[in-house]
C-alpha cells in the first residue's frame, strides 16, 4: 500500500505579508480556491494504478484546527500527527514512519511537502508509479527537476547510471544540499545534476533503518516521543518533553547526503526525473511564475487597477491598489502591512521578517 505523508511545518517567511507564522503559506489559497495543503491532499486522486491510503499529515499543534477544518470541507480522512515544536523534516518523517508501521505494516511512504505546486498531475502519477517499484526494492527514491538557474535553496542530485534499463530511473551518484552559488553554477554547467524536488518515496522500515544508522539520536528521541504520545480526538499528539529533546535536522542533511558514501549499510538512492510543472513557490517571484498573466506579464489579484505597467504582480486584500507605469515590481497589500519589492529581490523578504522578529 501507499501512504502519502504530508509535512506541514514551515512558515514560508519569504511570502510575507500574506504568509504569517500563525497562518503559513501552505494554508493559504495562493493559486486557486484550494490551499496548497488541500491541493497536496488531492494529488493522488484519480490514479487507478496505485491504491493510496488516507494521508498522514505531520504539523505543528498550532495549526491543528485550521488543518482539520481544511480537510473537513473536502470530506477527507487523515491521520494528523501533532508536533509540540518544530524539529525539521527528519524527525517529522520519522514520526510518520512510526505511525505507519504501528500495526505491523510496512507501507511505502510518499513524502510530500505541503507547500508545492504540481500542475501536471498525470506526469506526477507516472513518476510515482516508477518510484513504487524502486521503493519496494528497498531504495530511497527522489524526484529530480531539470535546473535552469543556480538556485542555492535546493538540494542538487547528480544522476549516475541507469537503475532500470527500461525506464528513466537513475542511481544517485551524489546528493548535495543547498550548495553555495559558485558550486550551484558549476553543477548547472555540468549538466549532470537535477534539483531535488523535496518529494521522497521509501518503505517506512527503510526510512527507520536509515535514520537509525545516520542519526540514532533522532530515532531514539522520536521513538520515545511516539511511545509516550496519546490520541486526542482526531489528533495524535507525541510527548512534548521527549520530542523537545529531539535534535533538529532535515532529511537531506541527516540521510540523503550520506547515501553518496555508498555505505553498504545504507539503502541505495534513486532519482526519477520529474517534469510535471513543479514549483516550490518559495518566494513571490516563483508564485508569480505559475499564475496566469496578461499580455504585459502582469498579475492582479483582488481590487487592483493598473495602467501602463509591465511585469507587475499586485495583490490586494482590503484596499484598492493602483499601479501606474511600474515594471518588475511586486505589491502585496494586507490589513496591517504593505510590501513593495523588486522582482529580483523577493528572496530578501525573509530579511524583513527577521528584522521584524528582532524588533519584537
Ligand atoms: N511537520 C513538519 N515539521 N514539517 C516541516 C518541518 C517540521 O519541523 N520543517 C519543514 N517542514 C515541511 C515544510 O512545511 C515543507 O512542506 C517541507 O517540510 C520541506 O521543508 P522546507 O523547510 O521547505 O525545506 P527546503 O525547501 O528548505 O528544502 C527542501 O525542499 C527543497 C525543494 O523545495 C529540501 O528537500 C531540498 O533539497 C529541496 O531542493
Ligand atoms: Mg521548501
Amino acid at each position: 500500500a501507499l501512504i502519502p505523508v504530508i509535512l506541514s511545518g514551515g512558515s514560508g517567511t519569504r511570502l510575507w505579508p500574506l504568509s504569517r507564522e500563525k497562518f503559513p503559506k501552505q494554508l493559504l489559497s495562493l493559486i486557486d480556491k484550494d490551499s496548497l495543503l488541500q491541493a497536496t491532499v488531492c494529488r493522488m486522486d484519480g490514479f487507478q494504478d496505485i491504491q493510496s491510503k488516507p494521508p498522514i499529515i505531520v504539523c505543528n499543534e498550532e495549526y491543528r484546527f485550521v488543518i482539520a477544518e481544511q480537510l473537513r470541507v473536502m470530506n477527507r480522512k487523515s491521520t494528523i500527527l501533532l508536533e509540540p515544536v518544530g524539529r525539521n523534516t527528519a524527525p517529522a518523517l520519522t514520526l510518520a514512519a512510526l505511525a505507519a508501521t504501528h500495526g505491523g505494516d510496512d507501507p511505502i511512504l510518499l513524502m510530500m511537502p505541503s507547500d508545492h505546486v504540481i500542475t501536471d498531475t498525470d506526469s506526477f502519477h507516472a513518476a510515482v508509479l516508477k518510484g513504487m517499484s524502486q521503493a519496494s526494492d528497498g531504495n530511497i527514491v527522489t524526484f529530480g527537476i531539470t535546473p535552469d538557474t543556480p538556485e542555492t535553496g535546493y538540494g542538487y542530485i547528480q544522476f549516475g547510471e541507469l537503475a532500470d534499463s527500461d525506464e528513466a530511473v537513475y542511481h544517485i551518484a551524489r546528493f548535495v544540499e543547498k550548495p553555495d552559488r559558485l558550486t550551484a553554477q558549476a553543477y548547472l554547467d555540468a549538466g549532470t545534476y537535477l534539483w531535488n524536488s523535496g518529494l521522497f518515496m521509501m518503505r517506512a522500515s527503510v526510512w527507520l533503518s536509515a535514520i537509525g544508522k545516520c542519526r540514532a539520536d533522532i530515532l531514539t528521541a522520536c521513538q520515545t516521543a511516539w511511545d509516550l504520545g496519546s490520541a486526542d480526538g482526531d489528533f495524535i499528539r507525541v510527548d512534548k518533553n521527549a520530542f523537545e529533546q529531539c535534535p533538529s535536522d532535515s532529511i537531506d542533511y541527516a540521510v540523503m547526503e550520506r547515501l553518496l558514501n555508498r555505505n553498504s549499510e545504507l539503502p541505495a538512492g534513486t532519482v526519477i526525473p520529474l517534469s510535471a510543472g513543479w514549483s516550490d513557490v518559495g518566494a513571490w517571484d516563483s508564485l508569480w511564475e505559475v499564475l496566469p498573466k496578461d499580455d504585459a506579464g502582469n498579475v492582479s489579484k483582488g481590487d487592483v487597477i493598473m495602467n501602463a505597467c509591465n511585469n507587475t504582480f499586485a495583490i490586494s486584500e482590503n484596499r484598492l491598489v493602483a499601479c501606474v507605469g511600474i515594471e518588475n515590481i511586486v505589491v502585496v497589500e494586507t490589513s496591517d502591512a504593505i510590501l513593495v519589492v523588486h522582482k529580483d529581490k523577493t528572496q530578501d523578504v525573509k530579511l524583513i521578517v527577521d528584522q521584524l522578529k528582532q524588533q519584537g
